[in-house]
């Protein structure tokens, strides 16, 4: 499915989505793992959750803001021909009705959250699968050049890799790509 479109959509709108070489990751990862069942934390207007229909998952999406969820709802019922995506309109950090188990989970979503996402549905996940965040390096930016807000929120996320990377069940590769994308394993 080209969905330049929406790309550009949300180019216009300043909605942030996924990079090219982030999806790209993706991709790689759903061919080489024969994922099929994918759990997406932070829906926006839907884009990422249609490139990984396309690439032949099941996907169940979170979004808890309104605007987002008509939007995501509006490109689902247009694009979404084979019904491959579950939007739930929900906060993802209070949802408790039970999921599924999933193959792969992609995190990108409120960066001060990861942690909280990571513990809440991992045990979700099967053994072998994968979790994959976007957004950790937060444009790079330079601590001593932003505000109390944003040096909070980059601390956590340095915090966040040195959790990830200290997973026993987990094996974890961090890559510059996109805004700072991590890959990890499931391995026990
Ligand atoms: C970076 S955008 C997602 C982009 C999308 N994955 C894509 O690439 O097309 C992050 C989205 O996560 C949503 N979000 C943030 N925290 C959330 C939460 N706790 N539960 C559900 N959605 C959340 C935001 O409203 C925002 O629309």
């Amino acid at each position: 499915m080209n969905l330049s479109f929406l790309k550009a959509y949300a180019l216009e709108k300043r909605i942030p989505i996924i990079t090219d070489e982030a999806l790209a990751l993706i991709k790689e990862q759903i061919i080489k793992h024969h994922v099929k069942e994918v759990l997406e934390i932070g829906t926006a207007i839907g884009y990422s959750a249609l490139a990984i229909a396309s690439f032949g998952c099941h996907v169940d999406t979170f979004e808890r803001d309104e605007f987002m969820i008509e939007e995501a709802n509006k490109h689902f019922d247009r694009y979404d021909e084979h019904h491959q995506i579950t939007l739930f309109p929900f906060d993802a950090l209070t949802y408790v009705l039970p999921l599924k188990s999933y193959d792969l989970i992609f995190i990108d979503a409120a960066k001060s959250q990861y942690q909280t996402f990571f513990k809440k549905f991992t045990p979700y996940l099967k053994v072998g699968g994968l979790v994959i965040c976007d957004n950790l390096n937060f444009h790079h930016l330079d601590p001593a050049k932003v505000n109390r807000h944003t040096q909070a929120l980059l601390r956590k996320l340095e915090v966040f890799k040195r959790f990830l990377a200290d997973q026993p069940d987990f094996q974890t590769d961090f890559f510059d790509l996109g805004d700072g994308t991590s890959l990890s394993v499931r391995i026990k």
